[in-house]
Formats: structure tokens, sequence, C-alpha cells
């Protein structure tokens, strides 16, 4: 017996449903999550593979019982996902953007190998038409600035959205941090401000020696044990990624 996940959507959302089994009927990769079947009488569902060891948001933040990941966890976990992207952006034709990652739409199985999730929002972009203006969806947090601002869309958003993952994996801070202006007052709505986990990133990143204050925002859940030399290639990396200029940004590849 094989054990499933089911995501059932109310009607109104029949357009990302269709979008999602579209995608998945005709993507099959290691690093994304399979989808199994599906059913469209009554409400919406779709049948995924049980990916049994939740998200990647939750081990980094949610951690009732579960035990830190490693740096060598985290980087392979990096590389699935980042394998798992590169092929929708670069091996299907026409080529997907994903349009949603982040930490929440990556799973982990029980040997901690990550699979993309959630292609929800995905929606289809020719080849060659380079990027196109559509309507916005995505996380607070993980947009990148072309997209937000202007619409533009590409699979360098999904390159940004992956930058803001690597900073998660160094910090196991959140894409958005929300502090109180003044600590003395308690924590309440007005006295709220948010910064953007790129922002912070990148102010440490833009010191001509950026190693010092990089190790204070390392995930104090790994101790000591990560090698800093790792944790600059990954910071240095996620920083390309989040460039502001899409076209300067990597691809997947
Ligand atoms: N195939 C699956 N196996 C196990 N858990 C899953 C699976 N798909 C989703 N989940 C869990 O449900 C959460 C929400 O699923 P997701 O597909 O991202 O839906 P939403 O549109 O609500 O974001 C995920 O973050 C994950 O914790
Ligand atoms: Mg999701």
């Amino acid at each position: 017996m094989q054990k499933v996940a089911i995501k059932k959507m109310n009607m109104q959302a029949s357009k990302v449903f269709l979008a999602e089994l579209k995608v998945l009927t005709n993507v099959h990769h290691l690093n994304l999550v399979r989808l199994i079947g599906y059913a469209v009488e009554g409400s919406l569902s779709i049948v995924y593979e049980f990916i049994e060891n939740g998200n990647l948001s939750q081990h980094l933040r949610d951690f009732s019982g579960r035990e830190p990941l490693s740096w060598s966890s985290r980087m392979k976990i990096a590389l699935d996902s980042a394998r798992g992207l590169e092929y929708i952006h670069e091996h299907t034709n026409p080529a997907y953007i994903h349009r949603d990652i982040k930490s929440a739409n990556i799973l982990l199985d029980g040997n901690l190998r990550a699979k993309v999730a959630d292609f929800g929002l995905t929606k289809l972009v020719e080849v060659g038409t380079g990027s196109l203006r559509t309507q916005l969806v995505g996380t607070f947090g993980y947009m990148s600035p072309e997209y937000s601002e202007c619409g533009v869309l590409s699979t360098k958003i999904d390159v940004y959205a992956f930058g803001v993952v690597l900073y998660e994996l160094i910090s196991a801070r959140e894409a958005v941090i929300e502090y109180s202006e003044d600590s003395t007052i308690a924590f309440d709505e007005d006295s709220t401000r948010a910064i953007a986990l790129v922002a912070m990133f990148e102010e440490v990143m833009n010191q001509p020696n950026p190693s010092t204050d990089l190790q204070k925002m390392v995930d104090p859940r790994l101790g000591e044990d990560y090698p800093i030399t790792s944790v600059c290639k990954i910071a240095q990396l996620a920083k390309a990624c989040t460039l502001k200029n899409p076209v300067l940004r990597p691809s997947m590849r």
C-alpha cells in the first residue's frame, strides 16, 4: 500500500488546480513531488505521493522533537531543490516557472532528500519569448523586485526565491522578520516593523570582510558545527541569486 497526500480545493481554485495538474502530470523528477492522480467530483482533489518528513520551514523553525538539520543536510537540500527547479526551467518544453518557491513548499522525505512541491501557481511560459507580464502571485519576502514592482515574470524570479531559501538555510530565519522598533514597548501591531531577510543579509554581505558578521547570522542550532568557508560560499551564491537585476542572477544550473 502506498501512502498519499490529498490536497482538496474549492471550485474557485479550479484554474489553479488545472495549472497544477497540467504541470505535474507532465513532469517527472526525483526532486519534484509526484502527482499520482486526481478527482473532480464534488470538490477538487489532487493525490500526491506522501512525503513523510514535513516541509523545510518546519525543520528550520518548528522543531517539535526534530533534530536540527546538519550543515551537510542543508547543502543536500539546497542542491536537491536546485535540481528540481533546474528541471522545470530547462528540461521541460515549454519551460515552467514555479512562482512560489519558499521553504514551506520544499518537502523532505525520510532520508532528508528534498522535493519541490505546490505547483498550483505555476504558469506556462513559452520558451524564447522572454519575460511577460502577468497577475501577481507569490509570497512576500520571496518576491523579486522586478516581479513585485512591475510584474515581470521569468525563471529568474524562482532563482531569487531560491536565494532567499539559501539565506533561510544559513540562518533559520523567516523570509520576513518582524521586530519591535523599541524593545521596551510591548510588541503590538503599531510598534512592529518588518525587514526582509534579503535586506538583512545584504547589509552583512556588503561589508569589506563579511565573515565575522556572517557568523552571527548562522542558525544557533548549528552550534560550532559548520565550515565557515562553506557558509561564506553559500551566502555569496544567495547574494548572486537575489541581485536586483534579474539578468545578472545565475541560472538554476
Ligand atoms: N505530498 C505531500 N506529502 C506530505 N505533506 C505534504 C504534501 N504536499 C503538501 N504537504 C504539506 O502540506 C503543506 C501545504 O501544501 P501545499 O501543496 O504547499 O499547499 P498550499 O497551497 O496550501 O500551500 C506543505 O507545506 C506540507 O507541509
Ligand atoms: Mg504551499
